[in-house]
């Protein structure tokens, strides 16, 4: 496991935009598993300024996505496809029938995660995972106590997960009560890993995940096992190690 210390959050975004240019230079042809949430916007800003000066090319370039609430469309502005969208995809050359995300609007969660299961194995699975960290450790939306071994899933999000949520959504009912998740062991098996994360409030987790046991209570401490993790942290995140 290795630890990039980055200045502040501009930094860890051009250090992380960094791996990944380098990782879609050496193979124009890569699958990106990519991830949502607001530590990797500046990553992808990164990316598309990159892009537009014509330093990099998607043309070829794969992506999954970790994760996308059940039941929201994709032009609903908080659904991860949306997201996607605004941050990546509409602004690089990147062919939108190569970019995937696991079926929100499938009510029928076997058949989404299995789809899902079968898609990742169809594009040879992911050479360069992005994470980022939940305040309880999940990564993706795996959420505290889910087993290791679990592929793509439909999870109840906990309390904590749908109250960090609420500031994107009107009121606290209209946050989502599920979503469709890579699980562990899919996020595992991906050739390399990249994790993201930033600020004060993140300190403590960053310490517990990758200091401590590994345990599935902390989902994310899973990756002390993985043999090629990179984790890109600004010094607010890394203040208690
Ligand atoms: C959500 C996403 C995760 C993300 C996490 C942290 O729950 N499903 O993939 O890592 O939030 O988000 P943030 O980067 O906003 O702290």
């Amino acid at each position: 496991m290795k630890i990039i210390r980055a200045k502040d959050y501009n930094d860890m975004s051009r250090k992380a935009a960094n791996i990944i240019s380098a990782q879609v230079i050496m193979k124009p042809n890569c699958v990106l598993g990519l991830a949502t949430g607001s530590t990797p916007i500046g990553t992808y800003a990164q990316l598309v300024e990159w892009y537009k000066k014509g330093d990099l090319d998607f043309s070829e370039v794969t992506t999954v996505n970790l994760d996308e609430y059940k039941g929201l469309t994709r032009d609903n502005e908080q659904s991860y496809y949306y997201f996607m969208k605004e941050n990546l995809f509409s602004k690089v050359n990147i062919n939108l029938e190569r970019t995937f995300l696991p079926d929100g609007m499938e009510p029928d969660s076997d058949k989404a995660c299995e789809d899902y299961n079968r898609v990742i194995a169809h594009v040879g699975g992911v050479d360069l995972q992005l994470l980022g960290l939940g305040h309880n450790g999940h990564i993706g939306f795996n959420e505290p106590g889910m087993a290791f071994e679990a592929e793509t899933h439909c999870v109840n999000l906990t309390e904590s997960t749908m109250k960090a949520n609420q500031r994107f959504f009107p009121t606290m009912d209209d946050v989502p009560k599920q979503a469709y998740t890579m699980g562990i062991k899919t996020i595992m098996q991906a050739k390399r890993i990249l994790v993201v994360v930033s600020g004060e409030d993140k300190a403590a987790i960053v310490k517990e995940a990758f200091f401590g046991p590994i345990t599935p209570k902390v989902q994310a401490s899973v990756l002390q096992l993985h043999n090629d993790v990179t984790i890109v942290a600004d010094a607010a995140a890394l203040s208690l190690i």
